[in-house]
């Protein structure tokens, strides 16, 4: 068995994706909301790297893409950089491939060796779900090895603490700075969150590894 299909929380995923399709990202139940969602999200994401200067991508990673509404969006906006997707939830892969055919997608629940070294590593409301220590720990690790030397990382993560649903992690902005030191370090953090669709409150951090 591999260590993906050993992933406890995989089948969540997977009964999720195949009860609501595309819906199931946010947890928003009107198939329209989950792009308006994306762009809400983008816009925050952008609005956070641009207050840092960071280069441009030539390869970008997007772990936990799910349906692809951001990778879309990362392809769009760096059109000459090689984007790649990873997820977790097969079925979520197939839309994300018709969604942004540019793209390479791979099932799997970290940088695998086989993708090139990344010099932006994105998640969007990835690394909140990971639940297992091990799983996220192996998570955290591949993106700290397999990333270039001087990367990028951008994460829109949950930033709220106190009991959580099931499938969520308790973590806040200052466990992520914990988790991704030393090699990363923080150069932004925008407050998000929108009391329209999202209810809780997440945060966009930006961290650089590699500095001067
Ligand atoms: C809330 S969705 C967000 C999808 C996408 N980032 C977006 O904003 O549209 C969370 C995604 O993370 C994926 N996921 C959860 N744990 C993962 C892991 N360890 N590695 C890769 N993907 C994971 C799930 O399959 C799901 O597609």
């Amino acid at each position: 068995m591999s260590k993906l299909s050993g992933v406890k929380y995989v089948r969540y995923w997977h009964d999720r994706h195949a009860k609501d399709g595309a819906a199931y990202v946010g947890n928003i139940h009107k198939p329209e909301d989950v792009w308006k969602q994306g762009e809400r999200f983008w816009q925050a994401i952008v609005n956070a790297i641009e207050a840092v200067s960071m280069p441009d991508p030539t390869h970008i990673v997007e772990l936990g893409c799910g349906v692809g509404r951001i990778t879309r969006l990362l392809a769009a906006r760096w059109p000459k950089a090689r984007v790649t997707g990873i997820d977790i939830t097969p079925g979520a892969l197939a839309t994300a491939r018709i969604q942004v055919p540019e793209a390479k997608f791979i099932n799997n629940y970290r940088i695998p060796f086989s993708v090139a070294a990344p010099d932006l590593v994105v998640t969007c409301t990835c690394l909140q779900h990971i639940t297992d220590p091990e799983v996220y720990a192996d998570a955290v690790r591949s993106i700290k090895q397999r990333s270039k030397r001087k990367a990028w990382l951008v994460m829109l993560e949950n930033n709220r603490p106190g009991p959580r649903a099931k499938h969520m992690a308790e973590r806040v902005v200052e466990d992520y700075q914990e988790d991704f030191s030393p090699e990363f370090e923080v150069r932004s953090v925008i407050e998000y969150g929108s009391r329209e669709l999202d209810k809780e409150p997440h945060a966009v951090i930006v961290a650089r590894k590699g500095g001067n």
